[in-house]
């Protein structure tokens, strides 16, 4: 037995997905256990893209148990519409395959009028949230407030909370924020009708994933986001309101820090991100142009267009610390296929210093310099390469400094979106 998590090792969209729907062939179980439908995990089988928000990546497999740990923040609407989604493409999503904690919060009309209103009033020196409302509902998960899935399946206790909470919110969405007030009777009525939907996909996740432990199955723990938008680790502000580090796994699935034994941390090949916040390595120029276009870096959730940049090193370094990282798995490395020059960030210059890891203080990050390494590219396509000795001596050489400067193997290389088109060095659960 080796449970495996996956994370993301820089700010979100590393191709968390593909890997996930990858390993599933080997797991019995997948559970996601932080963030929300801010998260857009994509994956291509058999020539066909599948785009999850809140279900785990390894749906696709009719014969491995979904699961959506208490730590996530669920939006019933969209899990219905994903689950709807699922079965017009042939995929009928039963109890038996996926599993929602009955301790999970729930996304809440006045959570996403919240968060687009407060971005809106912060003007330049918005977030560039994915306004799902993410960040309202934890905060009143931390409030003692907030609504949780177990709450769908007592009305009574379901409509006092709706009730007590809208007056709270309707106040500081109408007399601070100048927004519109909700209503009441419509919001129950919404959430009374969705309750009877997902009611039986209600369970106990972490009794679950105790019992399956205890019988000898393997579980595959998906991350979403990535570490540097961690609420304590990342970019703060500029950051999410959950934990993507590996280490949030126990808290936001229900299982002891025993049951992981292997941290898969996910590399894209370049760095992007999206929304606001700090991007040392950032390019403004053409060549953040092409790899924009050839990575076709557009948000899975919001099609927002991804900021592109070189690889930052310090960025993954920081990150193996920060989830003690025993692989890599490194993608989208076709997207680089036809620079000449490859540029790795391997140290930051802040006002004359040089340093190892990523500054603390926002001011220092913004004035971080990156201290580039340039190493040559490669012509060659490499989408049809399955082992390393497929692909071009530079792609390789690439690979290796990465191991050299974050001090973990790469496992696995990702040269397509498709589920095929991977190098598997060494399977994580092997
Ligand atoms: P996630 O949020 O980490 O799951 O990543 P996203 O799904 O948001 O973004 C990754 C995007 O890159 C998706 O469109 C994937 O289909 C695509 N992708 C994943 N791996 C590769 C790869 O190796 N090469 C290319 N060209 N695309 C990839
Ligand atoms: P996956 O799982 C990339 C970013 C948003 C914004 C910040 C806060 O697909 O990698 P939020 O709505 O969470 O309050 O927004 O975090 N963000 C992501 N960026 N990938 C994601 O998820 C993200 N989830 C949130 O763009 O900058
Ligand atoms: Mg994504």
């Amino acid at each position: 037995m080796s449970n495996t998590l996956v994370v993301g090792t820089q700010w979100g969209d590393e191709g968390k997905g593909k890997v996930v729907d990858l390993l599933t062939a080997d797991a019995d179980l997948v559970v996601r256990f932080q963030g929300g439908n801010n998260a857009g995990h994509t994956l291509v089988v058999g020539g066909k893209q599948f785009i999850f928000h809140l279900i785990p990546s390894g749906i696709l497999y009719e014969d491995k148990k979904c699961l959506i740990g208490n730590g996530v923040v669920v939006d019933p609407e969209v899990l219905l519409r994903e689950l709807e989604n699922l079965r017009k493409s042939g995929v009928v999503v039963t109890p038996e395959r996926l599993s929602l904690s009955e301790k999970a919060h729930l996304i809440m009309p006045y959570h996403r009028a919240l968060d687009l209103a407060r971005e809106a009033a912060k003007g330049t020196r918005k977030i560039g949230t994915t306004g799902r409302g993410i960040g309202p509902c934890y905060e009143d998960k931390a409030a003692r407030v907030g609504i949780r899935a177990v709450d769908l399946l007592e009305p009574d206790t379901l409509e006092e909370k709706i009730s007590v909470n809208l007056e709270e919110k309707n106040f500081y969405l109408t007399r601070r924020l100048g927004a519109d007030p909700l209503e009441l009777g419509p919001m129950l009525e919404d959430y009374l009708s969705m309750a009877e939907r997902l009611g039986p996909f209600i369970t106990d996740v972490s009794m679950e994933l105790y019992d399956a432990g205890r019988a000898g199955k393997r579980i595959l723990f998906e991350g979403a986001q990535g570490t540097h938008l961690d609420l304590d680790h990342g970019t703060y502000p500029y950051v999410t309101s959950s934990n993507p580090v590996a280490g949030a796994a126990c808290a936001g699935a229900g299982v002891g820090p025993g049951q992981i034994h292997h941290v898969l941390g996910i590399v894209k090949a370049y760095t992007t991100r999206v929304g606001g916040g700090p991007f040392a390595t950032e390019l403004t120029d053409e060549i953040g142009d092409r790899i924009q276009e050839k990575g076709r870096e557009f948000g899975s959730t919001t099609g927002r267009r991804r900021r592109c940049g070189w690889l930052d090193l310090v960025v993954v370094r920081d990150s193996v610390r920060l989830n003690g990282l025993g692989s890599l798995a490194v993608t989208k490395l076709d997207v680089l296929t036809g620079l000449e020059t490859l540029k790795l960030c391997v140290g930051y210059d802040v006002k004359g210093d040089r340093i190892a890891y990523r500054p603390t203080s926002l001011k220092k990050m913004e004035a971080a310099m990156p201290v580039y390494e340039e190493m040559p590219g490669w012509d060659r396509e490499i989408a049809g390469a399955r082992k390393m000795d497929d692909l071009p001596s530079e792609a390789r050489r690439y690979l290796e400094r990465i191991e050299e400067v974050t001090d973990v193997p790469v496992s696995i290389v990702s040269v397509g979106p498709g589920r095929e088109e991977t190098i598997v060095a060494s399977n994580p659960f092997h």
